[in-house]
């Protein structure tokens, strides 16, 4: 039996700024954000929601649907992690009540470690039919105010219950690879906004489409036609049209037109686009978004995926949807998250931008701002303390 993904949910801050009040106070014509990068919003975390809040705001639905004493492993993946010692994990252990006899770690490789998470749950699940994974994908994208990354940012966790007896999706052994030390983007342990070449990364991600498309197909001797569709690692959904297009290029196909780029990567950026990048969960808030959006049925046809974390490492994978996926969405949960957020003015996002979690250790009680089942309620003698909204 093959492993894979039984159950996926999306959660993101209540919180948007319109790329239309950022483009009006950077002076830029909108149509290079809603165009050039094909972004209309973004999201923004209040004050009291972190990746930790996020992402067992995300899981929780999960938790309604299996047995919460059968999660024998959680593997937290995240860009924006919140302590450099202890994983975010084990917090999220806790607010979600999961049992003792579990293996909780986090996993660091900018935006691709959501997949190794995917990968090694997958692998840790074979042959135990009776225990489930959860894998979490959390993070806060954060560039510069004014730099030319501030557009993308947004946030978002992804959590999926990963098994021997998938319900959505099995994956496929083959993986193409490709890990190179560059420096395309990192944020040293100092900074809470990232660094960025921004030019070189999308190029770096690019090169790396090629590579790792034809190290997989070395694998598989598979060919673009066998895909129904391709979910890519997102930094802003126009880079899911360049990185298809080089995609089909590597695979022959010189000059795509723009409706067969579509026809493979439309259906999954519907989402991202209201979001801004989420990193780890980028790729995977797309593979919600294609399940949830897709009107035509999917169940028996093969998914490509292509991560790339920068730094850089990347992965092109596959699976295949199941037969009667669409009994076990939480499609409706994702609209009405996406449809019921509160919109910033330009100076609110600045404010809660600057804001940081005091450093010098005495007692905080953080302010509450909407978020989902969970909080992040303040700090005190340096550790993080988190409730549960009633
Ligand atoms: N109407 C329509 N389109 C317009 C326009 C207008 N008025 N003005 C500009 N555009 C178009 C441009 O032609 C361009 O399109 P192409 O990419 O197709 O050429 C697009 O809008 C963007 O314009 P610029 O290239 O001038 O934008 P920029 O240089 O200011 O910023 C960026 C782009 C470098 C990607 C920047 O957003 C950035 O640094 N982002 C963060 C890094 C990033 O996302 N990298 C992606 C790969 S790395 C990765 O994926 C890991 C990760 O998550 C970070």
């Amino acid at each position: 039996m093959k492993t894979g993904i039984d159950l996926i949910s999306f959660y993101t801050s209540r919180y948007f700024l319109p790329l239309q009040t950022l483009a009006d106070k950077r002076g830029v014509d909108v149509g290079k954000f809603h165009v050039g990068l094909g972004q209309e919003r973004m999201a923004v975390p209040p004050p009291d929601e972190d990746v930790v809040t996020m992402a067992a705001s995300a899981a929780k639905p999960l938790l309604d649907k299996v047995d919460k004493s059968s999660v024998s492993l959680l593997l937290f993946a995240t860009e924006s992690g919140v302590d450099q010692s202890k994983a975010a994990g084990l917090f999220v252990h806790k607010l979600l009540g999961l049992p003792s006899r579990c293996r909780v770690v986090e996993l660091k490789e900018a935006c691709y470690s959501g997949t190794a998470a995917f990968r090694f749950a997958a692998a840790l699940m074979e042959g135990r039919p009776e225990e489930n994974a959860l894998v979490i994908c959390s993070d806060i994208a954060r560039y510069d105010l004014g730099s030319p990354g501030e557009p993308t940012q947004g946030c978002g966790a992804v959590a999926a219950i990963v098994n021997a007896a998938p319900r959505l999706l099995t994956f496929d052994d083959a993986s193409g690879l490709h890990a190179e030390d560059v420096m395309d983007f990192w944020r040293p342990n100092y900074r809470d906004e990232a660094l960025v070449d921004g030019k070189y990364s999308a190029k770096m991600y690019l090169n790396i489409v090629a590579l790792t498309w034809t190290h997989y197909v070395e694998q598989t001797g598979l060919d673009v036609d066998d895909f129904e569709r391709i979910c890519y690692h997102l930094p802003f959904t126009n880079m899911a049209r360049k990185a298809q297009a080089q995609l089909f290029r590597a695979a022959g196909i010189k000059r795509p037109s723009d409706a067969q780029i579509d026809e493979k990567v439309a259906q999954t950026l519907g989402y991202n686009r209201l979001t801004g990048n989420c990193y780890t969960a980028s790729l995977y808030e797309g593979f919600a978004c294609l399940l949830d959006t897709c009107e035509a049925d999917l169940s028996g046809k093969r998914i490509g995926f292509f991560s790339y974390g920068s730094g850089c490492m990347g992965e092109f994978f596959s699976g295949v949807v199941q037969d009667g996926y669409r009994a076990h969405l939480f499609a409706d949960n994702h609209k009405a998250l996406l449809d019921n957020r509160l919109e910033l003015s330009y100076q609110a996002y600045e404010d809660i931008f600057n804001l940081k979690v005091p450093e010098d250790g005495w007692e905080y009680v953080f302010a509450q701002y909407r978020t989902g089942p969970f909080r992040f309620g303040g700090v005190s003698d340096h550790k993080r303390h988190y409730e549960e909204v009633e």
